[in-house]
């Protein structure tokens, strides 16, 4: 049952969704192993892979027996968003390790220790903002998945993915709830 799906061939339309603390390398390996075909790292702070956090350059370790996966990554603006992108796969070439098949960027997280800092979900309320961190991740030749959540009303939301997908956006996973609705 292969398929393509933003810019990826699968084996199948299985994947993994990043879950923050929960999605490490074992964790994907295993799910790999039970044929997802793509799986995400948890979202991945772009402010503290600039500053070379160690914690936050360890999420970035990456099994070779694991399915082709998605780095998520999160930050307030393109300019963060792309030096951090760019630190993580400077890191991932320095380890040698299997390359990222994509690029992801958070905006739907709502957790008031990332919105108050103008990421994740604040984004929803950016569009322009939104739109120019997918035109920063789009210099790395890679497919750009996005995250959002639902907006109040549907069409909001439609223009909100429009405006993704004019920018390059590979592909736009909608969580179904609002951010207030967590
Ligand atoms: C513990 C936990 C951590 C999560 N972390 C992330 C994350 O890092 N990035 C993200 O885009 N979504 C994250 N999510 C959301 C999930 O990817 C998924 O969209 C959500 O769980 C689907 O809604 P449901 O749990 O009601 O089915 C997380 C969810 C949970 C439960």
């Amino acid at each position: 049952m292969s398929c393509v799906i933003g810019g990826l061939s699968l084996a199948n339309p299985l994947c993994l969704a990043p879950m923050a603390g929960v999605t490490n390398a074992p964790l994907r390996e295993f799910f790999s192993r039970l044929d997802v075909a793509l799986t995400h790292t948890e979202m991945v702070s772009c402010a503290g892979l600039v500053r070379g956090n160690v914690k936050t350059s360890a999420m970035l370790r990456v099994s070779p027996r694991e399915a082709p996966l998605i780095l998520q990554l999160f930050s307030p603006d393109a300019e963060t968003l792309a030096r951090g992108a760019e630190a993580a796969l400077t890191l991932n070439r320095q380890d040698g390790a299997v390359p990222f098949a994509g690029l992801g960027i958070n905006m739907a997280c709502p957790m008031p220790k990332v919105t108050k800092r103008g990421a994740g979900a604040a984004l929803l309320k950016c569009p322009a903002e939104a739109a120019a961190m997918v035109q920063a991740l789009k210099k790395f030749f890679l497919p750009v998945w996005v995250k959002i959540r639902r907006l109040e009303d549907l069409d909001g939301t439609l223009r909100f993915i429009e405006t993704l997908a004019a920018a390059g956006a590979d592909n736009v996973c909608l969580h179904g709830r609002t951010a207030a609705q967590r």
